[in-house]
Formats: C-alpha cells, structure tokens, sequence
C-alpha cells in the first residue's frame, strides 16, 4: 500500500502548477501526482518525473469532468487539490488589456467543491488567490492601488468567487494563498509570509516553493487561512 501523498493539479500545464510538478515529480514514492488540464501530456513542456505523471485533458470549469478525474482516476482518494488555474489577457475593442475568462476561478472551484463534497475523506484544497482583494486592498503599496482597483478589478471579483466558494468547505480543509505580482525569477525561498504582509512581487517559483514547503509539507499552521506571499 502506497503512502506517497495523492495530489490532483488543476491549471499545471504552466506556470506556478508547472513548477510545482517539476519540483515533485522526480519524488514518485512521495508524491502520486494528477494534472487535470486542457493542453495535452504531450504538449506540456518536459521535466524530470513526467512519466511519474498521470494527465488528464479536460476542462475543469465542467463538473463531470471533475467528479471523473476524482472519482474514477483518483478512485475518490485524493490528499490534495491545488488549483492554480488563470485566464490570458487579451485586448477589446478600445486595445484594453483585458481577462479571456472573467469567471474561470469561481466556477473551477464550484465544480472541485461539488466533487468532493461526500468524499469519505475530503482532500486539503489550496487555492491560488491574489493580494489586494477585499478587505487586503488596503494593504497594497499606494503606488500599485490604481492598477488593482482598474485592470486587475474583475478578475479580482472572479478570486472572491473562488475565495467564497474554497472557504465555504471545512475549515480544516483549504488555504487561500494570496500571492502579490508575479515574476518569472528564481526559487530563492527566502519571501515573507503573514496575513497582512505587504509587499511588491514574489516570482512563481517561490510561490510554488511555499505551497509545498508549508501547505503541503508544513505543520498545518495555514489551514483555513488566507496567506499573503511577498519578498
Ligand atoms: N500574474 C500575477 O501577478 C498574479 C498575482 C496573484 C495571483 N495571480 C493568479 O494566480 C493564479 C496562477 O497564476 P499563474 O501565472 O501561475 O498561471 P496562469 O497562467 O494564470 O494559469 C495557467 C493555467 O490555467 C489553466 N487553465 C485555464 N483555464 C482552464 C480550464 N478551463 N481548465 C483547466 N485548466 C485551465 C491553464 O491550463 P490549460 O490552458 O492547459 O487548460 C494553465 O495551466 C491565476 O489565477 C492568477 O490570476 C496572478
């Protein structure tokens, strides 16, 4: 019987998801990993472990597919779910840099949640939010509050979704990560972590470096909290 810790990835064929696999996977007896993603296996760019790597292609915003990487590749047993999911930006009709998929978040989660919902043993699900929303707009440096309150708003209004759905489930059960702005620069793991912090950016390695050094790895000090990742 395996004891390797069972994780499902929704939104890892990039970015802070893609990270976290390459840092997990070449650990297979640690970590049984699950990627739920539209791009195909073959199209997510190669690391260590790939082959250690179950992908499933799907759209996560659909619950049955959900409730089918759940329930039938992961056979309902699952120790953690990490939502990683984001929309692209792409310009309207004035050339305003704006969000593909204004609901992606929030529905995501809805659907993890419905999935999960009578599971015997309900998985830890962390989520990845922002800084600057809700009551945390107040914490933002003042230069970057005309950025947060215009471009970033709606999709900002999608995180709360997700926020609200993710932390309508136990208690004990989720993390909000809330990451300042992202760089693509290196794992340092050196960041300041709190719930009020406040801070610039934080590149994708490290957030990924504090998702599985203190959500996955961590004594449990973050469950049912909303912290805020910052160098
Ligand atoms: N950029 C910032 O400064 C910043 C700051 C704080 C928080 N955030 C938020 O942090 C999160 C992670 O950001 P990131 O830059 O690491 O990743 P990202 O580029 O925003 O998201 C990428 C992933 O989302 C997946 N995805 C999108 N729609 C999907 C769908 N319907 N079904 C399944 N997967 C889907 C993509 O996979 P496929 O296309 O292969 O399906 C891709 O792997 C995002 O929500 C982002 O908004 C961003």
């Amino acid at each position: 019987m395996t004891t390797a810790k069972r994780i499902l990835c929704i939104g890892a064929s990039k970015h802070i998801g893609h990270h976290i696999l390459e840092y997990l996977a070449p650990e297979p007896q640690k970590y049984q990993l699950f990627v739920l993603a539209r791009t195909p296996a073959e199209k997510i760019e190669s690391f260590e472990g790939k082959e250690n790597v179950t992908f499933v292609q799907g759209d996560a915003k659909d619950e049955a597919t959900v409730g089918k990487v759940i329930n039938s590749e992961m056979q309902g047993r699952v120790d953690y779910v990490l939502i990683t999911v984001g929309g692209t930006i792409v310009f309207n009709n004035y050339y305003m840099p704006c969000f593909s998929d204004l609901t992606l978040c929030g529905t995501v989660a809805q659907a993890l949640i419905t999935a999960i919902r009578d599971l015997p043993s309900p998985p830890v699900v962390i989520g990845l939010s922002s800084t600057g929303i809700l009551s945390t707009r107040d914490l933002l440096p003042w230069p970057l509050k005309p950025l947060y309150r215009t471009i970033l708003h709606k999709p900002h209004v999608d995180k709360i979704d997700m926020e609200n759905a993710i932390s309508a489930y136990p208690a004990d059960k989720w993390i909000l990560v809330r990451g300042a702005l992202y760089t693509d620069g290196k794992r340092t793991g050196k960041y300041r972590v709190g719930e009020t912090e406040v801070g610039y950016t934080i590149s994708r390695r490290d957030v990924a470096d504090f998702i599985i050094r203190d959500c996955i790895e961590g004594d449990g000090k973050w469950l049912g909290k909303r912290p805020v990742v910052v160098y």
